[in-house]
């Protein structure tokens, strides 16, 4: 019996703490934390930089010719080169872009009166470094990630939109773009993203209909990131 009773207060002890309610608590004023996401596909181009260049790039604060305390809000770049403390991908907490956002002490919040951003707005921002802060680029059908292009992401494409005419075995106008050289080939000379633009010399490609936006930013971002097999 009284081995029992020493067994449920042991278990007792060890199950309490599992029974209060958890918050996931701010290191610094021990606040529970906001994690909610507040868009579906959210994307820094879109969301985020409009809000930041009309609010905060502005002349005197933090374009680019001002630069208030080093930091310049114009652009990702100027964003992510800014002081090491501005942004910290996955750790909004830890950011001072949120954190003058939400400061306590109305006269050191940002935007200064009488700007102010609203709470979705300060919301996304935090969403955005949350997930990573990355620099996402939007397509007319959402979200478009053009980070680390290779090969691999574009082999597809090609050979929904481009094989049944421009394979090894129906090569149109001599065009193949199934392996990995030839490809390479159409894409240094500028005859593909040419014909895929639509808007100069080349004959548009896909003859029927353009390619969706966010393909077209794919191929060019293979391109500048050095058509990486
Ligand atoms: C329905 C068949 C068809 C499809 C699909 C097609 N092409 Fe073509 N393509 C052609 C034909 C035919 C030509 C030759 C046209 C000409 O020169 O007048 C051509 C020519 C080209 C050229 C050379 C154009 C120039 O002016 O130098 C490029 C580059 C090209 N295609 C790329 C593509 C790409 C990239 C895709 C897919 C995104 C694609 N094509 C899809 C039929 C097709």
């Amino acid at each position: 019996m009284r081995v029992l009773f020493l067994l449920a207060i042991v278990s007792a002890l060890i199950l309490a703490p599992a029974c209060r309610p958890f918050f996931v608590a701010d290191d610094d004023d021990h606040e529970p934390r906001d994690t909610t996401r507040v868009l579906d596909d959210l994307c820094f181009e879109v969301h985020v930089l409009p809000t930041l260049r009309a609010n905060c790039a502005t002349s005197g604060c933090h374009d680019a010719a001002s630069a208030r305390d080093g930091v310049v809000l114009e652009s990702y770049a100027s964003i992510m080169s800014g002081p090491k403390d501005l942004v910290r991908p996955y750790d909004p907490w830890d950011s001072e872009l949120w954190e003058v956002l939400v400061e306590d002490e109305a006269n050191e919040r940002m935007p200064p009166a009488p700007r102010s951003l609203s709470q979705f707005q300060i919301d996304v921002v935090r969403q955005w470094i949350q997930e990573g802060a990355r620099n996402d680029v939007c397509s007319d059908s959402g979200l478009c990630d053009t980070t680390n292009v290779t090969f691999a992401r574009i082999r597809p494409i090609l050979e929904q939109y481009c094989w049944s005419c421009h394979s090894n075995a129906a090569a149109a106008a001599n065009i193949r773009l199934q392996d990995y050289p030839d490809v390479v080939e159409m894409m240094t000379s500028g005859r593909l993203i040419r014909s895929i633009e639509r808007t100069g010399s080349g004959t548009p490609m896909p003859p029927a209909a353009s390619l969706p936006g966010c393909e077209i930013m794919l191929l060019k971002a293979w391109q500048v990131q050095g058509l990486l097999p």
